[in-house]
């Protein structure tokens, strides 16, 4: 059975207070700014549109990512086994949380190892982009990857949250090269991931240059971590500084075009904020390949595996009935689809 270790009391404390409290960002996605083009006469069936994808080798039912969120402890290995089982049950995508806790301590392992349960769907392995600047090499990368027998790596890069933490590691100098040589050597793609603030269109062309396969925005409007940070702070000075950053970050709806116009032909996945199937069809149009949630997965995991079924399924039937009341037969043509921007 797992011990409770200090990252695993963090991962325990990240649970609770996201399933308790509000933690949102004080800014919304930007997708409320944009709205299909209803068509009266779709010249389509309901029943022939068809959101199957393929990525990175592995066929998808519904362009729907389980973002990566926890592992590490009981509790999370309870949510980990729960979401990968509904993941294989409806053939959509699924993140693990940070693997450093099973790196660090191999009896964790089981805690992410969701595999034998979700044979088929495209997985990605965790880490923390920041461990590299931290005694992490390209043979922990490998780690994580041949962990979880992952199709893809996920470095997530989440400045902010660790300069408001006491705990927080925060030299980034010279973190993009260490990018660079784990995208050269690792035998699987890399995707930069954010954790709720977005990627401005330098950062993009700079991640897109040192080689990664796809950047999953995780753009501000949805969980914000500086907020969970306040809510774990054990001063008043400290939490004072988290809340300082409640309406920081790049709205989702921006962070993707701004990614788009950097490096218009990398991957992207949209992530930070979404809450339903039409905002998962919006960040198609603007240019994603799929959309990813944490938060609401969160909930339905925690209540079961058939509660996460029907989200999973009521998502897809927002994504299909969306689709065909634009008009849209499959997800290239989705991509097409003008949007209208109001003000
Ligand atoms: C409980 C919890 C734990 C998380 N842990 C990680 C993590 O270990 N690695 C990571 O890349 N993102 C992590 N995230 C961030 C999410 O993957 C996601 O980017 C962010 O929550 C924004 O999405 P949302 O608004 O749909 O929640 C976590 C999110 C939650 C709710």
């Amino acid at each position: 059975m797992p011990k409770v270790t200090q990252t695993g009391s963090r991962k325990n404390d990240h649970i609770r207070i996201n399933l308790e409290e509000d933690v949102r960002s004080g800014l919304t996605t930007g997708l409320e700014r944009y709205r299909f083009i209803h068509q009266a006469l779709p010249e389509i069936n309901l029943e022939d549109v068809n959101q199957r994808l393929q990525l990175f080798g592995r066929k998808l039912n519904a362009p729907i990512l389980i973002s990566s969120m926890t592992g590490g402890t009981d509790q999370a290995m309870r949510i980990n086994y729960t979401l990968a089982e509904a993941a294989q049950e409806t053939r959509i995508a699924m993140g693990l949380g940070s693997q450093r806790a099973a790196i660090e301590d191999p009896s964790l392992e089981s805690t992410f190892q969701v595999r034998k349960l979700a044979p088929d769907i495209l997985l990605f392995a965790n880490l923390g982009a920041i461990q590299l600047n931290y005694g992490y090499t390209i043979e922990h990368c490998r780690r994580a990857v041949d962990m979880l027998e992952a199709d893809a790596l996920i470095l997530h890069l989440n400045a902010l949250q660790e300069a408001v933490q006491p705990e927080g590691d925060t030299h980034f100098a010279g973190l993009l090269d260490k990018i660079y040589q784990v995208c050269q050597a690792l035998p699987v793609p890399v995707i930069a991931k954010e954790v709720g603030w977005g990627f401005s269109e330098s950062t993009a062309k700079r991640l897109a240059e040192a080689g990664v396969a796809a950047i999953d925005v995780a753009g501000a409007g949805g969980t914000s971590w500086s907020q969970v940070e306040m809510h774990r702070a054990t001063s008043e000075s400290q939490a004072r500084l988290a809340a300082a950053f409640i309406d920081w970050g790049i709205p989702t709806a921006e962070s993707i075009q701004m990614i788009r116009r950097a490096t218009p032909d990398l991957i992207i996945i949209a992530s930070g904020g979404l809450r339903n199937g039409i905002d998962i069809a919006k960040c198609i149009a603007l240019g994603a390949k799929m959309g990813g949630m944490a938060g609401p997965f969160l909930k339905a995991a925690s209540a079961s595996l058939e509660t996460t079924i029907e989200v999973i399924h009521e998502i897809q039937r927002e994504i299909q009935v969306c689709m065909f009341a634009c008009g849209a037969a499959d997800l290239e043509q989705l991509l097409e689809t003008q949007l209208i921007e109001v003000d």
